[in-house]
């Protein structure tokens, strides 16, 4: 069958997704709607159902759907080299890495790249261990690394407990004031106190076996917990007290979505190797990578790298990567979702707040932003997962394609969304959420 074929109908393509084993699913209860195309914020199935997408996917169509000239780059490398090994030195590698560098704020000078965030996660782990010869990596409880050996269990929530096969793991509690963990009645507070702990773990573990702190920058899928002012410096003089190595895993947070092309940039905190991969290319091809510094570049100079990928660099990802970066430079992306993101989608989110009983907080910044529902706003027990799994099944009825992690609703549509589709958006979360005040 030609899969470009017009009248194919959408139970055709459920049908065949029976063969499809899906990823963090019971397989059985698996639901996937059919996509047949996309561009813009828009998707549409085989039978001309409208959704608007107001997830990117999975945070990473950072520039929206079918950029025209991010597909004519693929295209056109697609024609002059396809594939090519990572020990070549090739055109399209080079220019993407020089332009993440230019980017990146603070002393980094390499990139390593990989086939996606996991894998970026696993290689910065692995530089900050040989690099100071120490094997232990503290992340936190509220956070997701990706789904490889190290990364798997880095991650903090429930999906690393049956794959901790990985050692010198531990975890401790970052911040989360809305459901402070360290009886903290103001922000001032939970930052102090959560950095007391850490240091506390650190004084327990034995600072000298401790390689990496490994921390996403806002932690994304664990319902964007924005750190108070002053917990990622705290962080970075701890790991530099001890000679630790600070990882920031920029995987979702990067590349624009924060309105900033690093969201670390927010923070005024450099740390000594960022991960990345999602906007980096909006996903048209699977990439990732680290972002190295100068004193850990400079140790591989003479000490070999113990890791390497078949498509690390992979031509194709590569030139998405340069494509993508310069329709993002071009078109003013990064601004555009830092003035949208704060003036319009947060403010109208913000005024759901008053209509809606159910939304017991809101946090957010630029073009990501979580509501948190709640049965009740005084005792702030979550929404239960019967009904955010009927919350999420009316929303998509209702065109909208939303990114539900637990009790939260998390808003994060490319950042070229116009105003008109941003209040088409919140005007069906609002619709929806209604039937659960
Ligand atoms: C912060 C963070 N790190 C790492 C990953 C893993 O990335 P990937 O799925 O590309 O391996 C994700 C994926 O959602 C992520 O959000």
């Amino acid at each position: 069958m030609d899969v470009f074929e017009t009248n194919v109908s959408n139970q055709h393509v459920i049908d065949l997704d029976k063969h499809v084993f899906h990823s963090w699913s019971v397989q059985d209860s698996a639901a996937p709607i059919a996509i047949a195309g996309a561009q813009g914020c828009n998707l549409w199935d085989f039978e001309g159902k409208q959704y608007l997408d107001f997830s990117s996917q999975l945070v990473n169509t950072n520039i929206g759907h079918q950029h025209p000239k991010v597909i004519d780059a693929i295209k056109a490398q697609a024609e002059s080299l396809v594939t090519i090994a990572p020990a070549t030195a090739n055109l399209a590698r080079g220019e993407a890495a020089k332009r993440i560098l230019d980017k990146a704020p603070g002393n980094f000078n390499k990139v390593f790249f990989t086939n996606a965030g996991a894998d970026a996660n696993e290689n910065a782990i692995r530089m900050a261990r040989q690099f100071t010869g120490r094997d232990k990596v503290l992340s936190a409880y509220r956070s997701y690394h990706g789904n490889t050996g190290s990364a798997i269990a880095a991650t903090g929530d429930f999906r690393r407990v049956p794959n901790e096969y990985s050692r010198g793991h531990v975890h401790f509690f970052n911040p989360y004031f809305y459901r402070t963990e360290f009886n903290a009645k103001t922000q001032e507070e939970e930052c102090k106190r959560a950095l007391q702990h850490l240091k506390r773990v650190i004084e327990c573990e034995g600072p000298d076996s401790i390689a990496a702190i490994l921390l996403e920058t806002i932690p994304g899928t664990a319902g964007f917990l924005l750190p108070p002012e002053g917990y990622l410096k705290g962080v970075r003089d701890l790991a530099t007290e001890h000679g630790i190595q600070l990882i920031f895993d920029e995987v979702m947070v990067g590349f624009g979505r924060t309105g900033r092309w690093f969201a670390f940039e927010h923070f005024n905190v450099i740390p000594d190797l960022v991960t990345f991969a999602k906007g980096v290319n909006s996903g048209y091809v699977p990439a990732g990578g680290v972002v190295v510094s100068e004193p850990i570049s400079e140790y591989f100079k003479s000490n070999f790298f113990m890791g390497g990928l078949t498509y690390s660099g992979h031509p194709l990802a590569m030139s998405a990567i340069v494509a993508t970066l310069d329709a993002m430079e071009e078109e003013g992306i990064v601004r555009y979702a830092d003035e949208v993101g704060n003036t319009v989608l947060g403010p109208a989110l913000i005024d759901l707040m008053e209509k809606h009983n159910s939304i017991g907080d809101i946090r957010g910044k630029g073009m990501f932003w979580a509501l948190e529902l709640v049965e009740d706003r005084t005792t702030r027990e979550p929404l239960s997962n019967e009904k955010m799994a009927s919350l999420k099944a009316k929303l998509t009825d209702k065109g909208l394609l939303s990114f539900i992690v637990n009790n939260r609703i998390h808003v994060a549509p490319p950042l070229i969304v116009k105003p008109n589709e941003i209040a088409q958006g919140v005007a069906i979360i609002s619709q929806v959420l209604s039937d659960f005040d």
